[in-house]
């Protein structure tokens, strides 16, 4: 296969396994790009993108810039605070409004699920999903799935925790979609209160004890506790949160396998993990980071190659 199914990238629910073999596929080339003395192509010369930020990102919105800049793609930057949605503008009239700056790409994280969706529907722009509330990740999936990929060869069969705030996270909803769609075997862990009550409805396990959790996984991806979409209190304390469902180098070292420790970022050093987790040879945090440039280049440059493929039709 060479080209995507999809026109958009909503979410890893609206892809196929073809889809996701070609993106890591053309990944592996725009990685070997990166670690050239000339980290650059001119293959999106072209192509405009813009990026609308209507939430915070450090990784996501520098990761993305990065690609479409190695691509040679021109680039517009918007972030809702500094701009005229504070003046009540919607969503339709800003993204029609940048797109009649003649914009071929919208990559967006906001705050609300289904956003990228619904833009999809009203504006004339391929749409990128950089995170919409607590729906979907899908950039971050791909991009920890290639980690795995690179590390342990394939994702296939291999054993995935996921720890954490399960309920407020896009992050674990997108890698519970990539990860089957790949032949993971996945299960959840953390307090009952964030873990939602339809995840058996996705084929996901569920594990209580972090320490039978690890025990039974190659790979843990833990993650943040999302207080900024709590407006009740989940758990006791962060103090008994850590005791619980915090991963320690003791820990780790208790076990009779060595698992590998993924984090999507930002992380909260000493309560999912200590910072010598974080900072050991288990832990491939920055190698997903690294990843997620080679990804964002494949995902940008393969929805380009559709726009310029319709246009020459
Ligand atoms: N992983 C991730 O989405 O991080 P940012 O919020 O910093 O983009």
């Amino acid at each position: 296969m060479s080209e995507l199914s999809v026109n958009h990238l909503l979410g890893i629910k609206y892809i196929t396994k073809e889809d996701i073999e070609l993106i890591f596929e053309t990944a592996d080339q725009f990685k070997e790009v990166i670690n050239r003395p000339i980290k650059k192509v001119p293959s999106l010369r072209d192509i405009t993108i813009a990026n609308l930020f209507f939430e915070n990102s450090t990784r996501t919105r520098l990761s993305f810039e990065l690609a479409e800049k190695r691509l040679s793609a021109d680039v517009i930057n918007f972030s809702a605070s500094s701009s005229s949605v504070k003046k009540g503008e919607t969503l339709v009239d800003t993204v029609n409004n940048i797109l009649s700056m003649k914009v071929d790409i919208v990559v967006m994280r906001h705050p609300n699920p289904g956003a990228g969706i619904f833009l999809s529907k009203h504006v004339d722009a391929s749409i990128v999903n950089a995170g919409d509330g607590a729906h979907e990740h899908p950039t971050q999936a791909l991009l920890d799935c290639y980690s795995i990929r690179e590390r342990l060869g394939s994702v296939a069969g291999k054993n995935v925790i996921i720890v954490g705030d399960i309920l407020h996270s896009r992050v674990a909803l997108s890698n519970i979609y990539a990860l089957q769609t790949l032949g993971a075997n996945v299960k959840v862990c953390g307090p009952k209160s964030l873990i939602p009550k339809y995840i058996h409805k996705l084929g996901v396990g569920v594990e209580t004890n972090l320490r039978a959790a690890l025990q039974w996984c190659d790979v843990a991806n833990m993650l943040r506790v999302q207080n900024e979409r709590m407006d009740i209190s989940y758990f006791p304390s962060t103090r008994e949160y850590t005791q619980q469902y915090g991963v320690t180098k003791s820990l780790l070292d208790s076990l009779d396998k060595e698992v590998i420790i993924m984090h999507p970022g930002p992380i909260n050093r000493g309560v999912e993990i200590t910072s010598d987790v974080a900072d050991s040879k288990q832990a491939i945090i920055l190698n997903q980071v690294e990843n997620g440039v080679a990804i964002r280049m494949a995902v940008i440059y393969l929805l380009a190659s559709k726009i310029k493929r319709d246009d020459s039709n």
